[in-house]
């Protein structure tokens, strides 16, 4: 995989490789995107074959601004140019109906169509350099953790992808907020960093939550996904000592990821100390798992997060971490 820069001759390369129908990672705001021209099925396809994911599963296409909405969603209802105008660009996806011609690979078979202007500077010139939509699902494989430095993307890939834009962090660190406006009512599909709160009262209504058990089939709501290869275990703050005592006694190797500093006295253990905040904490959240994989532990203990406004997302991705079993 080529690592290009983020220069207007490494971003005209990239678009060049685009329109070859070729795949080039990037970075966005949320997480890194696995890229395509969205209007081509053959490069929408590779997406596919790459990731490992299930044709059904419909993949968001990027836009360089709301202008081009009425390409892909029909119709365009006033609830989506409310949310359009008040967090665009920005880390939320629109589910829509679909415009007639929109590839069906890019709908996992669908009437609607998810779509969004993302927020980072490169990921918009990218688009900008292209001219075009860019159907991008997170850039990992199917089921594991979304990636958020372009290092990520290389490790998941290799040489299948055919460049990643290297542009740094990702700012936000877990992705992007889906509302659903194909139906009656708005409805929350998948937390992220903008609150349901926020976004209600852009609407003028409230919000209908999640149901796992209905609707579309959209992969991120499935229970086991964002996962790390090793089990997992959400623990409540008072729990975490007992646990801790228990893994040595059983010899384990753990990882723990808390919000609080390591107490004396433990063996074995690799302590990650978390950010107290929601937004530090999100942003980190990805890469850690990634750095508790790599120590090859019996087990991640992730100290229970807050059940508060702003820490939704991350209990969210937490639960399905933990979801997986083990
Ligand atoms: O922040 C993000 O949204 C990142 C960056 C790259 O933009 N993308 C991302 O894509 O997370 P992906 O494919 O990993 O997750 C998108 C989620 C999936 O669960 C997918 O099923 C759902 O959005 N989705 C996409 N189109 C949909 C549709 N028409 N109806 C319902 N769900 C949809
Ligand atoms: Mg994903």
């Amino acid at each position: 995989m080529e690592r290009l820069g983020t220069l207007p001759a490494d971003l005209a390369h990239a678009a060049e490789l685009l329109r070859d129908g070729r795949l080039v990672a990037f970075p966005t705001e949320t997480v890194y995107g696995l890229g395509a021209d969205a209007a081509k099925p053959d490069a929408v396809a590779a997406i596919f074959a790459a990731k490992g994911r299930p044709a059904d599963h419909p993949v968001i296409v990027h836009l360089a601004s709301a202008e081009a909405l009425a390409d892909w969603a029909d119709p365009v209802p006033e609830a989506a140019r409310r949310l359009a105008e008040a967090f665009w660009p920005g880390p939320l996806t629109l589910v829509l109906r679909r415009a007639a011609g929109v590839c069906d690979l890019v709908t996992g078979g669908q009437d609607t169509v998810g779509v969004r202007v993302p927020n980072h500077p490169v990921a918009r010139a990218l688009l900008r350099a292209f001219g075009g939509a860019l159907a991008a699902p997170s850039a990992n494989r199917f089921g594991h953790i979304s990636p958020t430095t372009a290092q990520h993307v290389i490790d998941e890939f290799g040489d299948e992808v055919a460049a990643v834009i290297d542009g740094g962090a990702c700012p936000v660190g877990v992705e992007s907020t889906i509302i659903d406006l194909s139906g009656p009512e708005p409805r929350l599909l998948r937390p992220g960093m903008i609150r349901p709160e926020a976004i209600a009262q852009a609407l003028g209504r409230p919000l209908l939550r999640p149901h796992d058990d209905e609707g579309p089939r959209t992969s991120g709501r499935r229970a086991s996904h964002y996962a790390p290869t090793a089990a997992l275990e959400l623990v409540d703050t008072a729990d975490l000592q007992p646990r801790l005592a228990a893994c040595a006694r059983n010899r384990e190797r753990v990882v723990v990821l808390a919000r609080s500093a390591m107490p004396d006295g433990l063996h074995k253990v690799v302590w990650s100390l978390m950010p107290g905040q929601p937004v530090q904490y999100a942003r980190r959240l990805y890469a850690e798992l990634r750095n508790a994989d790599r120590v090859r532990p019996d087990r991640i203990l992730v100290e229970a997060v807050p059940d508060s406004s702003g820490w939704e997302a991350i209990a969210d991705r937490l639960r399905r971490a933990a979801a997986k079993g083990g």
